[in-house]
């Protein structure tokens, strides 16, 4: 939209979190509560996006990089109205109109701050508000309106009458404002009022006794607008947009067995035909392949996976690759920059970190793989270990394709296992092996006849 400007008002300190953090910092399903207004706000193209912070500012800030905004500071949060004080510099560099929202509403949808903006602008208004009915209006302002139904005045709960406290109609905080007529009622602002704060809530009346235009557009879903000011209001609201994201998964071909038990964070992408069973975690910008099954209590985060893969159970997966038609656990742990070739199989009681394995390499169970490149069609027996760490460096370790390694084995890196060789069960490798032999590295095994019997029997037998 054009001479629109949108400004996020994200200073306060949200005291009810009882949190060290920025409220607004705080996550629902993988997304900060600001990144989620802020998208909403950015659906609309404005010209730009203003955010005023306060408390936590540079965490806010930090936390912000790749988002373009102009953030504004407010040092002393005096009010929801002295947020927009603190704005007055940047807001006479604007024309035209600005949205001004909350940081802490993250429910709500582009298509009601089009609306909002279009309403303000078809009816030439020169401050146009959202209300809502609430079921409990508590803590809310209220909606005062005179005789013909035209606003007045918002009234906050803690200034407002016993009379006015029975009003329903709320004001959930999403205005839009001439820029030109904010500017000229911002100095008519005072605190005098029962939280000795500035009120945005004022300039209703304000810009009413100055003459001018104040629009009401009745919003019909009121849990789309609830802000977030308790934990308990964070996980509900996270509950609310993890069945929207579930719906829109099945709607998109996935099958989610118990979608009240699944776990999907916003920016993941899961591909049609895929399952997830109950109690699968899958976060940060995680996708999964078309035709993948990921079974009971697994977590995926920042990875992808492939086509027609199967993720066994209770296994952890992060910052990897995993290739098509692979499987992997159950109880498997895969980390920190593996790829993990196609048709590859990771069993259970495997670990790999930093590691890439070949199409067709199989770790079957208990074996720790750490800084290895692997080649494929490689077989990596149960108990294998890549020694990789001598107390001050990592060392890699390199099996090119086609290797065996016996089970038991341990690989002290640096160390290179050529291509088609064997190493020997219960093997401690600390040389290179060429290509295409057998390396065995254990004492001889010498075997004493009749040594027990004796043991239990002493001086008697001496056969
Ligand atoms: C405000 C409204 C109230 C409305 C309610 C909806 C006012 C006076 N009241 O009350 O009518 O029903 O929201 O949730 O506006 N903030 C700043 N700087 C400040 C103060 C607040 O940036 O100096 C930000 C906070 O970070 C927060 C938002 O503004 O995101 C709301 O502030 P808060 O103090 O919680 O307002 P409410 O009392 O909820
Ligand atoms: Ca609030």
């Amino acid at each position: 939209m054009k001479d629109l400007c949108v400004l996020i008002m994200a200073a306060g300190k949200g005291t009810r979190m009882v949190s060290e953090r920025a409220k607004v910092l705080h996550g629902l399903c993988g997304r900060p509560m600001l990144r989620l207004v802020y998208d909403a706000a950015a659906a609309l193209e404005p010209d730009d996006i203003l955010i005023v912070i306060g408390q936590d500012a540079d965490r806010v800030r930090d936390a912000w990089s790749g988002y373009p905004a102009t953030f504004i500071f407010q040092a002393e949060q005096l009010g929801t109205g002295h947020a927009l004080i603190a704005a007055r510099k940047e807001l006479e560099k604007r024309a035209g109109d600005a949205l001004v929202l909350f940081g802490d509403a993250p429910r709500i949808r582009p298509s009601t701050l089009e609306r909002l903006a279009a309403h303000h602008r078809s009816s030439a208004a020169d401050l146009t508000l959202l209300t809502a009915h609430a079921p409990d209006p508590y803590a809310y302002g209220r909606i005062l309106r005179d005789a013909q139904g035209r606003i007045q005045a918002i009234v906050e709960e803690k200034d407002a009458t016993a009379a006015q406290r029975l009003i329903t109609e709320v004001n959930p905080g999403f205005y839009c404002f001439r820029i030109p007529a904010l500017l000229d009622s911002l100095g008519s602002l005072t605190n005098e009022n029962a939280q000795k704060e500035y009120y945005v809530t004022d300039l209703v009346e304000i810009e009413r006794r100055a003459g001018r235009k104040v629009e009401t557009l009745l919003h019909p879903d009121f849990q789309e607008l609830r802000g977030i000011n308790t934990r308990r209001e964070l996980a509900e609201t996270a509950a609310a947009l993890r069945a929207e994201k579930n719906r829109s998964l099945m709607a998109a071909g996935v099958t989610l067995i118990d979608p009240e038990r699944t776990y999907v964070d916003l920016d993941v992408v899961v591909h049609k035909d895929a399952t997830l069973h109950p109690l699968v975690t899958l976060e940060g910008n995680t996708v999964v392949g078309e035709g993948t099954t990921v079974r009971s209590g697994t977590r995926i985060c920042n990875s992808k996976i492939g086509a027609d893969a199967v993720i066994l159970d209770c296994s952890l997966i992060t910052d990897a690759c995993i290739g098509d038609r692979a499987t992997v656990g159950p109880f498997a742990h895969v980390r920190q920059g593996t790829v993990v070739g196609s048709r590859c199989r990771v069993g259970n009681f495997v670990e790999i970190k930093k590691s890439t394995l070949g199409d067709g390499t199989k770790a079957a169970h208990l074996a720790y793989l750490g800084d290895a490149e692997i080649g494929a069609e490689v077989n990596i027996g149960a108990g294998t270990i890549t020694c990789n760490y001598d107390g001050v460096r990592k060392h890699p370790t390199t099996i090119e394709d086609g290797a065996f390694i016996g089970t038991d084995a341990q690989l002290v890196a640096p160390v290179r296992i050529g291509r088609g060789s064997y190493v020997a069960a219960g093997s401690c490798i600390t040389e290179d092996v060429p290509p295409d032999s057998l390396a065995i590295a254990r004492s001889r095994q010498t075997v004493k006849k009749g040594w027990a019997r004796r043991r239990k029997r002493p001086g008697k037998s001496h056969d």
